[in-house]
């Protein structure tokens, strides 16, 4: 008997009463919100000339030298003509963008795309082979406004997943011809000579790319790269003020952005603004990164076009499932297990309290034993559980319990908040 046929590794089916429903409101969403600030949609082939990608994104780059699904047009000429999954859609767009001469329509083009995308990368959680990108490519923008107007539109596809806490990552990469970047390079390349301590890895990046050994995992070059010069602190003055300018629209927008000095970002085309929309609270290998774009104001021009600045994002549509259903898996911070009719009355007021603080809390209103009472928390809760008692209640505290460390306080009302804060950060 022949062993039953298995879906290829890194690769799932997809069933509507599982995860697609979820995966394909997500598109929706963010195909909706695209088109309503005016990008339309494209969609360019699965497959493209292998060229394309190693111009456009680099040879130095783990997508184009490690994780390419490569095939010859003609297997009768295996070395010629070769073609590739797509592992991105920036690439593949800017061709686009060219072969119809669309500057020469309109000013600023806006596309949206939402895309199989193909990466042959050792599969994890959130890390698939073949996986779903919604995105948008903006070209002829030049001012700080549209890179406001992408990072807001990236923010909001996260937040189409789910309620669960997101953070923008942002930093200044600068201008490629930039004089004082290319010092910068030098800077950063004399500081690796000058420590021993840097892994072999990190010794090729050097002299193939020297900005990627921030993508680094090795805890020692993590160390060590915290004392390196920085490129935001070397960047051109015109550069800079693009930045604060963009940290500032952010700032308006509400959306706050941490500048993160060692996001590079692994694709070589990037200039000034990159940035990333990030699940702190995922877990798993890069899960956690949602979103990831910037600006590539010098791309047009090198794959032979004019000189036309553009910028764009991609979210990962499985990741931004992934965030948003443990998210809802996640039990409340604290269980409230009032005791007796008067500390029930007083819950609703003390869980409004704590929910306003940001904390989430589910309350206990059925007549149970202490004992019962803490069972249920253990099972339908975290590890935290509030007693109030009739003598706590008289002397407004509350009896704060950590089912997993077994201490326990009794606190006043008004500081409760503050020890579940203390718990939490542990
Ligand atoms: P990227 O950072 O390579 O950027 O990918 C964007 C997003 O796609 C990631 O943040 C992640 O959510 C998702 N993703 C990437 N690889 C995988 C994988 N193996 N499995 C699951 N999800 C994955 C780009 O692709 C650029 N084209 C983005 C861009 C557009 N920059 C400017 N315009």
């Amino acid at each position: 008997m022949h062993p039953l046929p298995q879906v290829p590794r890194g690769t799932h089916d997809l069933f509507e009463e599982e995860s697609l429903a979820g995966l394909r409101a997500i598109q929706r969403g963010a195909m909706d919100l695209f088109r309503a600030a005016g990008y339309q949609e494209i969609e360019t082939p699965m497959f493209e000339s292998v060229d394309l990608f190693k111009r456009a994104v680099g040879e130095g780059s783990d997508i184009v030298n490690k994780e390419m699904y490569l095939f010859a047009e003609n297997p009768a000429e295996p070395g010629k003509d070769i073609l590739c999954l797509r592992p991105e859609g920036t690439a593949p767009v800017v061709r686009a963008y060219l072969q119809r001469h669309e500057h020469m329509k309109r000013p600023i083009s806006r596309w949206c795309y939402s895309e199989p995308m193909f990466r042959r990368e050792r599969p994890q959680a959130g890390r698939l082979r073949q996986f779903n990108q919604v995105g948008v490519e903006c070209f002829g923008g030049k001012s700080a406004h549209y890179d406001a107007e992408v990072i807001a539109l990236a923010v909001a596809v996260a937040r189409l997943a789910g309620d669960f806490p997101i953070q923008v990552l942002i930093n200044n990469l600068g201008d490629p011809g930039d004089e004082s970047r290319a010092a910068y390079l030098e800077h950063l390349r004399t500081y690796i000579d000058g420590q021993s301590g840097f892994c072999p890895d990190c010794r090729v990046r050097r002299e193939k790319n020297v900005l990627r050994v921030f993508d680094c995992k090795v805890p020692q070059c993590q160390d060590l790269l915290k004392q390196a010069p920085q490129l935001a602190d070397h960047v051109s003055g015109e550069a800079r003020e693009h930045h604060e300018t963009v940290l500032g629209l952010l700032k308006d927008l509400n959306i706050p952005a941490k500048t993160s000095p060692g996001l590079v970002r692994g694709l070589d085309f990037y200039s000034r603004t990159v940035f990333e929309v990030v699940a702190p609270e995922a877990t798993g290998a890069q899960a956690g990164t949602l979103v990831g774009g910037g600006r590539y104001d010098t791309l047009v021009n090198d794959l032979g076009g004019p000189a036309v600045p553009a910028l764009g994002f991609a979210a990962g549509v499985e990741r931004l499932l992934m965030a948003g259903q443990a998210a809802a898996a996640k039990k409340a911070d604290i269980s409230l297990l009032p005791l007796g009719e008067a500390a029930r009355r007083k819950a609703h007021v003390l869980a409004a309290s704590w929910r306003a603080e940001g904390f989430s809390v589910q309350v206990l209103f059925e007549e149970k034993s202490l004992k019962k009472a803490l069972a249920w928390a253990s099972k339908e809760g975290g590890p935290l559980a509030a007693i109030l008692g009739e003598n706590e209640l008289s002397a407004g505290e509350v009896v704060l319990k950590n089912l997993e460390t077994h201490t326990q306080e009794q606190t006043p009302f008004e500081q409760a908040a503050a020890w579940i804060r203390r718990q939490k950060d542990v």
